[in-house]
């Protein structure tokens, strides 16, 4: 009796465990479906991707449905009053495009529009209000996107979102937190801006509350009923003209009829067997995010411990000699010569792995010009989309400050970008704390500022293995890299590859950054050894990369949301 009262407790104890160690095992792999995967940082927007995925469009129909639902549902970063990028990959020709939606300079700016008499930077001028805005371009890139590749109508896109804007939609207590706190960023925001941003009887947002935004579900309405020219042309760009020249932006209708969105030829490379599908200039994520492969490539870094020091050590060597040759050479090859097939070349690579020094950083001062570099604002978003024939799309886009410019357009609900910042604004001017000052990216009228969102696909055998990207300025290219390294040198199920401690370094300035909890004393003071400058901050969090991978063997789709911003993974 005794004994198999024994065996049972012991068979018991067997079956939790297993069910532990399978429920653990699925857990990291994320959300699964067989039929589409959405993933964004918002769930009512993740969910009008799946309900489009539903009702028959394709992973093009709901990308854009749930583009301009962010933008109803995520002001901070998703936007019509901004730009971004799209990449999309058909299954059965195996072609992708890089969709270009990237805003440009107006044509009345100028190299030096951010220096005072002295010739001396005025951050607040790029960073916030009229002059800090450039021509928005995600409406026309929406509408390219749908023109060529979608299924549905424009209509049908645009609806949900009007539905949320019109009537509105609960805040969580994150967004209302967000709305509370606006006062802190933008002193001189725009009356408009705190007229949408707050509450009529001026008391806090609380969790629960349904924010309606008449304004903006009128200006998608618009949209939704004339197409793009309605925003470039018509009534909407009246208003924004307008609202420029009240104070003092530069933007005009001239501007924003020129505006023009792009499909462009993707930057591809290959790591380990896997081909890597990203964007091109104006963004300089992809050609970044490959130069780093083609550098690690040459060292197995599946060798050894994902955290220990030789290969933080390695990554962040890889990341330095990419990011002094994005200063050196990058901008809009719209209008300079970007040697990007030089730098994306695995002989570049090899000549790169033949500097570094498995034992010794190299400070970062001693590559070449100095390029000062701004802290880059944190706020843009990434959201993945696939549906059942494996039509993918990787989106990024973002008005690059936390609430972009802090100036909505009178009478449009639109909140418009701080973009123009990303462009280098004191020409030849370079230090170690971050402005860049070199040629390829100094303002120049109907220019694109660079950027560093690296919305990516990663290919195996012919067939979608990853969609990714993240928000995060400069780090984006970084949280990418981190990302792909842990699924295919670290083999992680897509959700651990997320939730991974990232690290980040820029070249300058010269510092090395580790996620909390990956940061421990003996691997801080190894690497402080090897001559690296580490900064320790529990408050780092980096990135935000929805993530979709594709079990090759099953077909099965697994979405991971970022657990950073907790985002919303929805599969069917
Ligand atoms: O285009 C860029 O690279 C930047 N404007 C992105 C800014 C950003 O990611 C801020 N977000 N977290």
């Amino acid at each position: 009796m005794r004994k198999s009262w024994g065996f049972f407790r012991f068979f018991i104890i067997l079956i939790l465990l297993a069910n532990q160690f399978f429920c653990t095992a699925q857990e990291n792999k994320g959300v699964v479906g067989k039929n589409g995967m959405v993933v964004s940082v918002d769930e009512y927007a993740s969910q009008i991707g799946i309900d489009i995925l539903k009702k028959g469009g394709n992973a093009v129909d709901a990308a854009v449905a749930v583009g301009f639902a962010l933008a109803v549902t995520f002001p901070a970063a998703g936007n019509i009053g901004g730009g971004g990028f799209m990449i999309i990959r058909f299954p059965d020709t195996e072609e992708a495009v890089a969709l270009d939606f990237r805003e440009m300079a107006p044509g009345q700016a100028t190299p030096d529009m951010y220096l005072d008499e002295k010739r001396d930077y005025v951050e607040e001028r790029s960073l916030f209000g009229h002059l800090a805005v450039g021509v928005p371009g995600t409406v026309k890139g929406f509408e390219l996107a749908m023109e060529k590749y979608g299924n549905l109508k424009w209509v049908d896109v645009i609806e949900p979102a009007i539905e949320l804007a019109g009537k509105g939609f609960k805040l969580n207590e994150r967004r209302a937190d967000s709305f509370n706190r606006l006062n802190e960023r933008f002193e001189q925001g725009t009356k408009e801006f705190f007229r949408v941003f707050s509450k009529p009887d001026g008391s806090e947002f609380k969790e629960g509350d349904i924010f309606i935004q008449k304004d903006l579900a009128r200006s998608l309405r618009l949209i939704a009923e004339h197409g793009s020219q309605a925003f470039y042309n018509g009534e909407i760009a009246e208003l924004i003209a307008q609202d420029m020249k009240k104070h003092g932006g530069l933007i005009t209708k001239e501007d924003l009829g020129k505006y023009e969105a792009f499909v462009r030829k993707p930057v591809t490379g290959t790591y380990h067997g896997y081909q890597i599908i990203s964007m091109p200039p104006p963004s300089s994520g992809g050609t970044a995010l490959i130069e780093m492969l083609n550098i690690l490539e040459g060292f197995d870094l599946g060798q050894k411990e994902r955290y220990a020091p030789e290969i933080l050590h390695l990554i962040a060597e890889a990341m330095k000699f990419a990011f002094f040759d994005r200063a050196k050479y990058m901008g809009d090859s719209d209008f300079s010569e970007i040697p990007v097939k030089l730098l994306t070349s695995k002989s570049h690579a090899e000549d790169i792995r033949g500097k570094i020094d498995l034992k010794k950083a190299i400070p970062s001062a001693t590559m070449g010009e100095e390029i000062l570099t701004i802290e880059e604002a944190k706020e843009t978003t990434h959201y993945s989309v696939i549906d059942k024939e494996g039509l993918a799309v990787a989106t990024t886009y973002t008005i690059n400050g936390w609430f972009g410019s802090g100036v909505v357009a009178e009478g449009t609900g639109i909140l418009l970008n701080n973009e123009m910042d990303d462009f280098n604004v004191k020409p030849g001017y370079t230090d170690d704390k971050g402005l860049i000052g070199t040629k390829p990216n100094l303002i120049e009228p109907h220019k694109r500022m660079l950027s560093s969102m690296t919305p990516t696909l990663v290919i195996k055998d012919g067939k979608v293995y990853m969609i990714t990207g993240s928000p995060g300025g400069r780090t984006i290219i970084n949280t990418v890299l981190n990302v792909i390294i842990n699924v295919i040198d670290f083999n992680m199920p897509i959700q651990d590859a997320i939730d991974a401690h990232r690290m980040n370094h820029e070249w300058m300035p010269d510092l090395l950054r580790l996620e909390k909890g990956a940061i421990t004393e003996e691997l801080i003071e190894s690497l402080k050894a090897m001559g690296h400058t580490m900064k320790e901050s529990s408050r780092w969090r980096q990135g935000d990369a929805h993530s979709i991978l594709i079990d090759p063997k099953t077909g099965y789709y697994y979405g991971a949301a970022d657990k950073r911003s907790q985002g919303s993974a929805i599969g069917y």
